[in-house]
Order: structure tokens, then sequence, then C-alpha cells
């Protein structure tokens, strides 16, 4: 399985998703491979916001080593899934997608809810961290459950 978790800045939220993410993949054993990315370029190069990367410490995971990139087009290429925070990254995304196939590898990460972005409101990272860590919990059951 190929994740790609996609956000703005790709500093404070998709890195979150992907350090979560690849942990409990990792945990569980699975041969995945989960990356993210920002919709804008500002932050190009960059290790995660300071904040996620205490937030995620505080849980015991290492985001620290990630490094901020753009989302682009071949993405749909690489990965299985591309999920997004909030309805903004929906829109930048799919507007990029130049098949119905592209279209349908994105999706909100919380189906019908945004992650809602947490850059301006340091007490936001962790209710942020809590609902990216349970929706990764039930990514891996479901992606991982025989069908
Ligand atoms: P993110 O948060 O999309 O969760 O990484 C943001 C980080 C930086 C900016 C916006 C959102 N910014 O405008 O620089």
């Amino acid at each position: 399985m190929k994740i790609l978790m996609v956000c703005l800045g790709n500093i404070c939220r998709s890195p979150l998703a992907h350090g979560i993410l690849e942990h409990l993949a990792k945990e569980k054993g699975l041969d995945w491979e989960v990356d993210s990315a920002g919709t804008g370029n500002w932050h190009v190069g960059k290790q995660p916001d300071r904040r996620s990367i205490a937030i995620a410490k505080n849980y015991g995971v290492d985001i620290s080593g990630q490094c901020c990139r753009q989302f682009e087009v071949n993405d749909f290429d690489k990965y299985d899934h591309i999920f997004v925070m909030d309805y903004s990254n929906l829109n930048d995304v799919k507007a990029l997608a130049r098949t119905d196939g592209d279209h349908e590898k994105v999706s909100l990460l919380l189906k019908n809810d945004i992650v809602p972005d947490p850059y301006y409101e340091d007490n936001q990272f962790d209710p942020v961290y809590n609902m990216v860590e349970k929706r990764c919990r039930e990514i891996i059951e479901e992606f991982n459950s025989p069908s």
C-alpha cells in the first residue's frame, strides 16, 4: 500500500499523518510506503513545524527527519491513495487530476470532516494529533483486513 498525506504547508498536519501512519504500519509489520506533501511551496526543504515534532515526540513518534515538499502531478501515479486534510486541499489536489482514476484516489482523511489547521493555534496540535491517530488506526484495519 502506498499512501500520500497532503495538507497546505506540509509542516503541521500532513507530517503528523505521515509519521503516525508510517509508525503504526511498521508496528504491524506492514510493508507500506507513506509520504506527505503540501499544496503550497512556502516551506519546501524545511523540517516539520516544531510544534508537530514536539507533539509527535510526546506520543513516541519521531517526525523530525521529514522534509517538506510540494505535491506534484506524478504523485497520482506513485500512490494508491491520497488523503487530504480539508476541502481546500481537496479542491487544490483534484484540480491537478488528469483522469477519473486520479480523482478516485483523492479523499478527505476524515471522510466527512476536516482536520483543522493548527498553524495559528498552539493548543490545537494535541487534538489534531488524536483525530489523525484515530483515523490512521482505522485505515490500517480497513486496508489490512482480508476482502
Ligand atoms: P499545514 O499548516 O497545512 O497543516 O502544514 C500550515 C502551515 C503553514 C501555512 C499554512 C498552513 N502557511 O501559510 O505558511
